[in-house]
């Protein structure tokens, strides 16, 4: 049980073996915690084997801890272990639906996204949506009168949007370049009142807020295990379990099938269905080992201590009258993913400046090349909080930004 978030840090090695590092980058990758190697450990040095195929002891072992590991992922988000597809990470689920679903559209029907979405989100549906002859839509963000974006989404715009004709709505549950929590309850009711298909990217929620996928009524969910403190190469698909079941696989191989002749094979059941050939073991061990980290820790301490974190971070901001927040002002509907801009400073000149001085932040286009271009910016500098960050981290941030502003006067 951690007591104090401000001594988070000692939970994670890496910021003992770089005691001045300043990581305000967890939305692209969070650091992982001493617990979370001991379990990836373990399964290497004491029980390492491969799952469901062998009738010896150490196998056994592998195949108990795998399992055990899908029944904590599912507990924590209130799904059961028959509904938890371990994946390579969100790009895998989201093409692995988007590969899965396309039997079942038809020329003419319609696919709504957001304008939000990271290209994960986005270029699986373009391919299906061009192959299959449908149209894409994109609920945008409502405009606002004095800054032009209110870097939210349009929710009145959702009725026209989602006709009879969406068969698939899938959506970022936040925005990984805005940090806006965007208003999962109202787009699910209304793409359910036309029977459409419901996805939610959560890959940016995950670490930062509590989700219970019978309360989102969702059909699909994916997320990553690499930003919410667990192993890289490892992911979630959840769906219903009905919804799985309707669902092509998109890997063939071992482990996936019930019978095998020359000719053809017959699939497993769920969730195995979707997990053809050896899956990253030591990362779903992992994996568990970071849910029960965010578990010890809880929702309540930690969306306690980002919030002040992100509110010390827009603080500073707002009082630097060159600098502009790319995003929403307050921390109510947004998490601590926070773009900004410094003058006109190129953002990768901000960034390489900040890296002298250990202080590591994301810039560019985040992965989301058609937002930057809807707001007019070649990109922004992306400052993301994690739960070992401390204020003074954030102080020391802005000292930087404060050389940047020198060099660039
Ligand atoms: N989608 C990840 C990010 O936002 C990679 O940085």
């Amino acid at each position: 049980m951690l007591l104090n978030l401000k001594e988070c840090k000692i939970c994670f090695p890496i910021f003992q073996k770089h005691p001045n590092l300043v990581y305000l980058d967890s939305a692209s990758s969070t650091q992982t915690p001493q617990t979370v190697l001991d379990a990836v450990n373990d399964y290497y040095i004491n029980y390492r084997a491969n799952i469901h195929r062998g009738l010896y002891d150490l196998s056994g072992t592998a195949t108990q801890k795998y399992e055990e590991a899908r029944k904590t992922v599912g507990k924590f988000i209130s799904a059961s272990s028959k509904e938890i597809v371990f994946t390579s990470g969100t790009t895998h689920g989201l093409n692995l639906l988007a590969s899965g679903v396309q039997n079942t559209l038809q020329p003419g029907d319609n696919i709504v996204l957001t304008e939000m979405e990271h290209h994960a989100n986005l270029i699986p549906w373009q391919k299906i949506a061009k192959k299959k002859g449908m149209e894409l839509r994109f609920i945008p963000m409502n405009r606002e009168q004095r800054t032009g974006n209110s870097y939210e989404l349009g929710v009145s715009d959702i009725e026209n949007l989602i006709d009879e004709k969406t068969k698939i709505v899938s959506f970022t549950l936040v925005s990984n370049t805005l940090g806006t929590i965007n208003p999962a309850e109202e787009i699910i009711a209304r793409a359910k009142k036309i029977g459409a298909i419901t996805i939610v990217d959560a890959a940016q929620a995950m670490a930062h807020m509590p989700i219970d996928v019978k309360i989102l009524d969702c059909d699909f969910m994916v997320f990553s295990g690499h930003k919410m403190y667990g192993p890289t190469g490892i992911g979630v698909l959840y769906g219903k379990k009905e919804r799985l079941e309707a669902l092509e696989p998109f890997f063939y191989g071992g482990d996936m099938v019930r019978s095998v002749s020359y000719e053809d094979a017959t699939w497993a059941d769920v969730p195995e269905k979707f997990e053809g050939g050896t899956p990253n073991i030591a990362g779903a061990i992992g994996l568990g080992a970071a849910v029960e980290f965010i578990q010890s820790t809880g929702f309540d301490k930690i969306q306690n201590h980002e919030t002040q974190l992100t509110n010390k971070l827009i603080n500073q901001l707002n009082s630097i009258p060159d600098a502009r927040i790319i995003g929403l002002n307050s921390e109510e509907k947004r998490i601590g993913v926070v773009s900004f801009l410094l003058k006109d400073i190129h953002p990768h000149d901000v960034a390489e400046i900040l890296n002298r001085d250990q202080v590591c932040v994301r810039t560019g286009h985040h992965c989301t090349m058609p937002l930057m271009k809807k707001l007019g910016l070649p990109g922004t500098v992306r400052a993301s909080v994690g739960i070992y960050n401390t204020e003074d981290d954030i102080d020391k941030l802005f000292a930087s930004l404060a050389r940047v502003m020198a060099v660039f006067k």
